[in-house]
């Protein structure tokens, strides 16, 4: 069976799940129940510097967009940092990393950015006995106003600097979490580098205002008449924080960076695109919120069959796999040829692939056939976009299937053979080393149709 025990920045966890720094991390009764469900580990919800806790709203603090089955696929909050005085949950951090031995804790700590305010936390904090520190610089709203969070995860100078306060005034792994309210995450995940971070940790949550109530043209959620920005997160999130995460994994300077993935896990498979992506673990928060901690037990039954079918020991054998294939636009390769292709047992004839493809596409779907209604792609105009498959209601009706070497491209009529990035192409005028069409040409069928677009010159 799978190992799916992990050491991550130094921290032993049973498996890759924790609860991300959140309200499911808000205190011992929840942390707890969360254990007894199988939670490899959590970072407590933030926690900020001793005087009088922060005080949140007492109206709507989450939004949510669903989608047309209530399934809640985007979340928001205007949440801040815990509203528990500091005492409070330092003694719960102790008693129960003290009965919960073999699980990760983690603190999540935001105060103020200056050495006095992390110099006076990091003592009460490492006196816990827990198992490191996650540096919150990510909270875009409420606690950014007041110079924390975001406002130090958006310069790259402060996360070092901090950074490098705490490896100095402890001796506590540390975890940079990140914010993703920035143009290139790659340069604070450098700057957490330099400061000697032990890992990372992506994404906080983004800048989002959920929508506006048309009626009352009030924007949501508000409070007591007036609403606010908040921080995005849910399943509608992940795609930017993979992006994200990938980028810090194959840049050769944030390369060798531990990476906790988070933004909208909700299943083992998302879990595994993480570890592919080259996460060594991942952080829950949203699915926790709204389907309970108990979709930690699918989480680990899901990632140990899965793994036991790939015949992946541990988590270490399939991190990063994904990652070499990641590239730049650039490196692309512009010779491969796709088409759709249309299973006509499985077609319902709903039409929608034919409209997408003619008003927006390539006019590549006919919608009738000897008088009668009938959808077929017509291989000389499409140019494997994938839009006809993305709107099919009916799961693999229509595939894209790859053109095999040494076959023809009737729209354009080469070869399929070669393989030439724009780097070498000849239609770019910057390319050093153009190399020539990749195939024979042998004359396409409609050339007249495309002859405004195809570069290449009939022979
Ligand atoms: C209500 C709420 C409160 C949050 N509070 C914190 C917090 O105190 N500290 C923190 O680092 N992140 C906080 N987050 C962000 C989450 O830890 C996580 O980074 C984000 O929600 C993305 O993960 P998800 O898509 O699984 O929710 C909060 C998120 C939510 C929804
Ligand atoms: S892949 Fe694109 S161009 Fe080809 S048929 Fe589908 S929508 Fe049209
Ligand atoms: S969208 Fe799918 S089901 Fe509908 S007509 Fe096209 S192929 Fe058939």
């Amino acid at each position: 069976m799978a190992d799916l025990s992990t050491t991550f920045a130094g921290i032993k966890s049973p498996n890759p799940f924790w609860l991300a720094s959140a309200p499911p991390t808000d205190k011992a009764y929840n942390v707890v129940r969360a254990y007894k469900e199988g939670w490899g580990g959590v970072v407590w919800k933030t926690l900020g510097e001793d005087g009088p806790p922060v005080v949140n709203v007492s109206g709507p603090r989450y939004g949510a967009i669903h989608s047309q089955d209530r399934r809640v696929y985007g979340f928001n909050n205007i949440e801040l940092i815990t509203d528990r005085p500091l005492a409070v949950n330092l003694q719960e951090i102790k008693q129960v990393k003290r009965d919960w031995p073999d699980r990760a804790l983690v603190v999540s700590l935001m105060v103020p950015c200056t050495e006095e305010s992390w110099k006076a936390i990091l003592p009460v904090v490492e006196e816990t006995g827990c198992d490191g520190i996650e540096l919150n610089f990510g909270c875009p709203h409420g606690m950014s106003e007041r110079g924390m969070g975001s406002a130090v995860g958006q310069v790259p100078e402060y996360v070092e600097m901090v950074t490098r306060w705490c490896k100095q005034h402890s001796r506590m792994p540390v975890i940079v979490k990140l914010t993703p309210n920035v143009s290139d995450i790659r340069k604070p995940a450098e700057a957490a580098m330099r400061g000697g971070a032990d890992a990372v940790s992506l994404i906080n949550t983004i800048n989002s205002l959920m929508g506006v109530d048309i009626d009352t043209m009030m924007p949501l959620p508000s409070t007591g008449g007036y609403a606010t920005h908040g921080g995005y997160c849910g399943a509608a999130v992940k795609p930017i924080s993979l992006n994200m995460v990938s980028e810090i994994a194959r840049t050769p300077a944030t390369r060798n960076l531990s990476i906790s993935g988070i933004g909208g896990i909700e299943t083992w498979r998302d879990a595994v695109e993480y570890i592919a992506l080259g996460a060594g673990n991942v952080q829950v928060c949203t699915a926790a919120m709204v389907y309970g901690f108990r979709v930690v037990k699918e989480m680990i039954t899901g990632l140990s069959d899965y793994m036991d079918a790939k015949c992946y020991r541990s988590i270490e054998d399939m991190r990063g796999l994904a990652v070499p294939k990641m590239t730049d636009w650039q490196y692309l390769n512009l010779d491969y040829v796709a088409k759709a292709k249309i299973n006509q047992d499985l077609c319902i004839q709903c039409g929608r692939c034919h409209i997408s493809c003619e008003d927006t596409s390539h006019q590549a779907i006919s919608s009738e056939k000897d008088g009668v209604r009938h959808f077929e792609v017509r291989e000389e105009d499409c140019v494997g976009c994938n839009l006809c498959v993305l709107v099919c209601p009916v799961e693999n009706c229509i595939t894209l299937e790859s053109k095999p070497e040494g076959s023809i491209d009737i729209r354009t009529g080469y070869e399929v053979k070669g393989h030439r990035t724009w780097l070498e192409h000849p239609n770019n005028p910057g390319a050093t080393n153009p190399k020539p069409p990749a195939g024979k040409y042998v004359g396409a069928q409609h050339v007249e149709k495309h002859a405004d677009f195809c570069s290449e010159p009939a022979e």
